[in-house]
């Protein structure tokens, strides 16, 4: 039998709306090959092409992507530079497929940490793509969670002083719009790449009540496939939210 693709056994009804993904491992890819880490950034591009495509056609609404994180900053110069022509040349490049593809990009992050050239490109990029109503892309670019958080604090506590928020009214909801995550509703699947099993930073507050998965695969060698074994593996879990077995199982049959 010639191999068949897991996507035929994905339940359609049970997609996870919002997917979010470490994609780590790209430099040992490359090491593992004797070449420089830059090649592995280079070849994680054809990831990201396959699993924002493959995600699309699944009807997934939100797909997160790390591409890089605020303490990646401190990384070889040379890499950080990489990085970010790799990004400004890739932006320009996929604007036109994500238009055809109706996908709409976002981005979440420190953006004043940017170069201009990777800004202006970003800016243009989110221009064109505004009215797309298919997935939405969220690219996490100079973005960590504490930072996230620590500004949102800030906004609120700024609010507060200006008298435009009573502190006794703040809930969840208050603490979620402050976010910059704000339009996204919370992942419920994230996948890190390459056999590391922390969260490195990332939407900390966000993933709360995610199903985290795991896979010892590299990022640049990623594809639809690892993406559909993903979710064949979060479509058997059973997420309770704190409840109890039998009141998930009741809840489900008395709708
Ligand atoms: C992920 O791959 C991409 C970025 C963090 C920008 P890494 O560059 O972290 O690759 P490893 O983890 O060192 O193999
Ligand atoms: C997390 O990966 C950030 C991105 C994938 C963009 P890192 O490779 O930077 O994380 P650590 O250092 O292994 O925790
Ligand atoms: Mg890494």
């Amino acid at each position: 039998m010639l191999s068949m693709s897991l996507r035929a056994l994905i339940d359609n009804e049970r997609i996870p709306k919002h997917i979010a993904i470490i994609m780590d491992g790209n430099g040992r890819w490359a090491q593992e090959k004797g070449q420089d880490r830059l090649f592995g950034h280079f070849h994680g591009v054809a990831s990201v092409r396959d699993i924002v495509e493959g995600s699309a056609e699944l009807g997934v609404k939100y797909l997160t992507l790390y591409a890089f994180s605020t303490e990646n900053w401190d990384r070889p110069e040379q890499e950080v530079t990489g990085l970010m022509e790799l990004l400004v040349e890739t932006i320009r490049k996929e604007v036109p497929i994500l238009n055809k593809n109706n996908i709409r990009l976002h981005v979440i992050g420190e953006l004043g940490m940017l170069p201009d050239h990777a800004k202006n490109a970003l800016q243009e990029a989110f221009d064109m793509t505004a009215a797309n109503t298919g997935l939405n892309l969220v690219l996490a670019l100079s973005y960590s969670s504490r930072w996230e958080l620590v500004n949102a604090v800030k906004k609120i506590a700024e609010d507060v002083k200006a008298e435009k928020l009573d502190p006794s009214a703040i809930t969840q909801d208050t603490l979620q719009q402050y976010l910059s995550t704000s339009e996204f509703p919370d992942p419920e699947l994230m996948i890190r790449t390459s056999g590391e099993y922390r969260i490195s930073n990332f939407l900390l507050y966000q993933l709360a009540y995610a199903e985290l998965y795991f896979t010892q695969t590299r990022w640049p060698d990623f594809r639809k496939e690892n993406l559909y074994e993903a979710i064949l593996d979060f479509q058997k879990r059973e997420r309770r939210f704190g409840k109890t077995s039998s009141q998930i199982i009741d809840g489900l049959t008395n709708n």
